[in-house]
């Protein structure tokens, strides 16, 4: 279970091109592109309004830093190891060097929560903001049609389409996929961009006051009334105040998840020791800033309390500018923005299970490629698998499984760059992650409260996703894996 696969061997293989391997077409414009089109989405256009009204009011801009803080950290670990080993795979492949065999195959089984399940969440909001295009034009979706069972519809059927027809053009090769993805991404940049532009002069600054609302417990707290503990685990936690910010971090944490996307297409990157870094940290900064300006515009337009239970606060704020003839071309770019996440989610999630196949995890037919070199097959199970999901499932239990999943896997590559730091300080690292070990540590730290304030069943879930694994593992997996073979046999792995 603790077999290591060398970096050396990983290098080598990163290297390796022709036939049977990746394309290696993007360049560092291309990474922060494929960034910024994981990033932006659901989580800005819909969680932001939802935060500011149910936790931090307009400190949600806070909000927004401190998570920005947190993905910081991981972001600074991934770059590290993304430079260091640019092989398809992402924190599955840093765990199979670091922590062995059987951490590998948690985290790559963890990712599917990530991807898989990030581009079914995002699927489910596409097809809300879909669904009222199409009323604006005149054409009705009966809501049984976009809804699943669990929320009185019956499937989901713009969810549906969008992952299939997403799958597809993956499918059609990574370099088409690229290249859409970059359009996507000018769309949904310009967007945000004009929606700050436009929105900055009608900002009402009474609606940024008080800044930070009061939560009634903090104040309890400050006059000695009640005790931490109380406080801590009483109703008024979370709501407004200093721990509002916090539970808001939380919440506004899923519009910064996909930035690690990045690393799953080193083996794409035409230079991955420097482009991998730039895509990471690149889109991260570029993310953050476009979120607080974008975070201070909706709260200023609008007081944070007309966003209460609002899905679509954009179309909200913008009704107080005099631009509202805007609002279709708005609906337009914020659906681009949403097709770009799912796009590179499903892109990222190929990968993954592209390298486990290639190490022997998962059966050899997820590594085959297709002409255009793309691993269709894989990218084919996955368009069945998140059409279920996308289909049936609610948004919230799929979204706050994305967010658990997405934490642990960080915490994973934290504890990596911390590993490896000690094990193999003489490897080569065209990226190191400044101020080890604080910044891992801290990244582990900020992960893990995060995950903390979760929902007991979506802790629940990722139990049982994990369960599944485990067995999948003893049962197929380890018996296959190619490295573990190699050194029982005493045979040098090619
Ligand atoms: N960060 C992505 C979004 O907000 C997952 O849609």
């Amino acid at each position: 279970m603790f077999y290591k696969k060398s970096i050396p061997l990983l290098i080598k293989e990163a290297q390796e091109s022709g036939e049977g391997t990746l394309k290696r077409t993007l360049g560092s414009y291309h990474l922060v592109a494929l960034g910024i089109g994981a990033i932006i989405g659901a989580g800005l256009f819909s969680l932001t309004g939802i935060a500011a009204a149910d936790n931090a009011g307009p400190a949600v801009i806070l909000s927004f830093i401190v998570a920005a803080i947190g993905c910081g950290f991981a972001g600074l670990c991934y770059a590290e190891f993304a430079s260091m080993i640019p092989v398809a795979g992402s924190a599955y492949t840093y765990s199979y060097a670091t922590m062995g065999e059987f951490v590998a195959w948690v985290i790559g089984w963890d990712l599917v929560l990530e991807y898989a399940l990030g581009a079914s969440t995002v699927a489910v909001s596409w097809s809300q903001y879909f669904a009222q295009f199409l009323e604006e034009l005149g054409v009705h979706i009966p809501a049984q049609f976009l809804h699943g069972p669990w929320e009185g519809g019956m499937i989901n059927l713009p969810a549906i389409f969008i992952t299939c027809l997403l799958s597809l053009l993956l499918i059609k090769g990574t370099q088409d996929s690229s290249f859409v993805n970059n359009i996507l991404v000018i769309v949904k940049v310009a967007v945000v961009l004009i929606f700050i532009a436009l929105g900055w002069s009608f900002i009402n600054p009474a609606n940024h006051s008080p800044f930070i609302p009061e939560n009634i417990g903090e104040t309890a707290l400050k006059q000695g009334k009640i005790g931490f503990f109380d406080f801590f685990t009483g109703p008024e936690f979370g709501h407004f105040g200093l721990s509002g910010v916090l539970r808001g971090a939380g919440v506004v944490f899923f519009a910064f998840i996909g930035f690690d996307a990045v690393s799953t297409a080193a083996q794409e990157a035409k230079n991955p020791q420097k482009g991998m870094p730039i895509g990471i940290i690149g889109s991260l900064v570029i993310c953050t800033l476009l979120y607080v300006l974008f975070s201070y515009v909706l709260t200023g337009l609008e007081n944070y309390t007309a966003f209460k239970g609002d899905a679509k606060p954009v179309a909200t704020a913008f009704a107080q500018t005099g631009y509202t003839f805007l609002n279709m071309a708005l609906m337009i770019a914020i659906l681009a923005g949403y097709t770009s996440v799912i796009l590179v989610m499903l892109l990222g999630q190929s990968r993954v299970f592209y390298t486990m196949s290639k190490d022997g995890l998962l059966p050899k037919f997820f590594s085959d490629l297709s002409k255009n070199q793309t691993p269709w097959k894989t990218n084919v199970l996955f368009m069945i698998f998140g059409s279920i999901f996308s289909g049936l499932v609610p948004i919230s239990d799929l979204g706050h499984m994305v967010s658990i999943g997405t934490l642990f896997a960080f915490t994973l590559v934290c504890i990596g760059v911390l590993i490896l730091r000690k094990k193999e300080p003489q490897l080569e690292r065209p990226f190191k992650t400044p101020w080890v070990p604080f910044v891992p540590i801290m990244g582990i730290i900020i992960c893990v409260t995060m995950m903390a304030g979760l929902p007991k069943e979506s802790w629940e879930r990722l139990a049982i996703w994990m369960i599944i694994g485990i067995v999948i593992y003893f049962a197929y997996s380890k018996s296959h894996s190619l490295i573990r073979n190699a050194v029982q046999k005493d045979v040098k792995p090619e």
